[in-house]
């Protein structure tokens, strides 16, 4: 069973820069910005599980107090795959993003009961487009507004016969929506091993395995398709860092949708989207997430 260990803390968001570099030093593999309530900050940072996360706490209590920082909370939590499966099955009844698309647990999809499947089945069609998922491990069960912006942008930007990109694809959700809504070849990346397992089941629980390739990898594994739609719902870093390489695959007039950007940090991107030669089209949020929309222009419409 796969376990994460990690320290939940919350301070003010102007202390960010300082706590982080004394959870680096501390010796974490990773910081999460989880949530953002008025003038508190909740982060997780993550750890082998082999450190004593009790001992790193009081460290990085005692440190944040020589800071300086006013921590308000401080916890070592240790979370496991079983945690996160029951919550995920506990909580999902279909749902509803955007204007086309359901999304059904693939469990309750196939419940025993022909009357509870009859039940999730009309839920599902209730003429939107069913998306069955069981996402495992991987990121992407519709319920986090990075997915539902990506969702949003793809039902309005994928025509039929089109060719998307899906980097990050985690359990498939939204290269397996892009072939939904009727788009000819989708060639989705991810570099964990585990989320690529999971997205083929999915794809071929939806019907999608003829239109949609999984490649594990990120962006340079994937063949040279220059797509008229390109998605990436990746953390702001790797966003930064990829940005020039997703605008170079994409085909004059295509459509990049970039998610996973907390709103304070959207400005990163849009800096660097003003050096580029794509136009930003559309800035649309949800809580405290950012989804930006650009165009890469066609020949002799260059933005001024
Ligand atoms: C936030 S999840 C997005 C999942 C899904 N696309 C969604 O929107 O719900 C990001 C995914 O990107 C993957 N990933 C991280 N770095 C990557 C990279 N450089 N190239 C491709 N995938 C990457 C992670 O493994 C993870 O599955």
């Amino acid at each position: 069973m796969r376990q994460w260990n990690y320290l939940q803390a919350s301070f003010p968001p102007d202390d960010l820069d300082e706590a982080s570099g004394i959870l680096w030093s501390l010796g974490t593999n990773g910081i999460e910005e989880d949530s953002l309530r008025s003038d508190r900050l909740q982060i997780k940072a993550y750890f082998d599980p082999l450190q004593d996360l009790q001992a790193l706490c009081h460290d990085f209590k005692a440190q944040c107090r020589s800071a300086g920082i006013s921590l308000f909370r401080c916890t070592a939590r240790i979370q496991t795959e079983r945690d996160w499966f029951r919550k995920w099955r506990q909580q999902l009844e279909p749902f509803s993003i955007g204007r086309r698309f359901r999304i059904v647990a693939i469990e309750r999809a196939a419940h025993p009961d022909a009357s509870v499947r009859a039940k999730h089945n009309r839920a599902a069609g209730q003429s939107r487009i069913p998306i069955f998922i069981e996402p495992g491990m991987a990121f992407g069960t519709g319920t986090h507004e990075t997915t539902q912006l990506c969702l949003e942008a793809l039902e309005r930007h994928v025509k039929p016969g089109t060719t998307c990109l899906d980097i990050g694809t985690g359990s498939g959700i939204l290269a397996i929506a892009a072939a939904k809504l009727g788009a000819r070849r989708v060639v989705a990346c991810d570099t964990d091993p585990i989320a690529i397992e999971i997205a083929v089941q999915n794809g071929a629980e939806n019907g999608c395995a003829a239109q949609v390739e999984w490649i594990l990898g990120d962006i340079d594994k994937t063949p040279a398709l220059r797509p008229e739609c390109l998605v990436a719902n990746l953390a702001v870093e790797l966003i930064e860092q990829e940005f020039s390489k997703f605008a170079l695959r994409l085909k004059n007039g295509a459509t990049m949708i970039l998610s996973g950007l907390l709103t304070r940090q959207a400005g990163r991107i849009e800096r660097l989207g003003r050096r580029s030669r794509l136009r930003l089209v559309r800035r649309a949020t949800k809580g405290e997430w950012t989804c930006l929309l650009y165009v890469r222009p066609k020949p002799g419409r260059l933005s001024p």
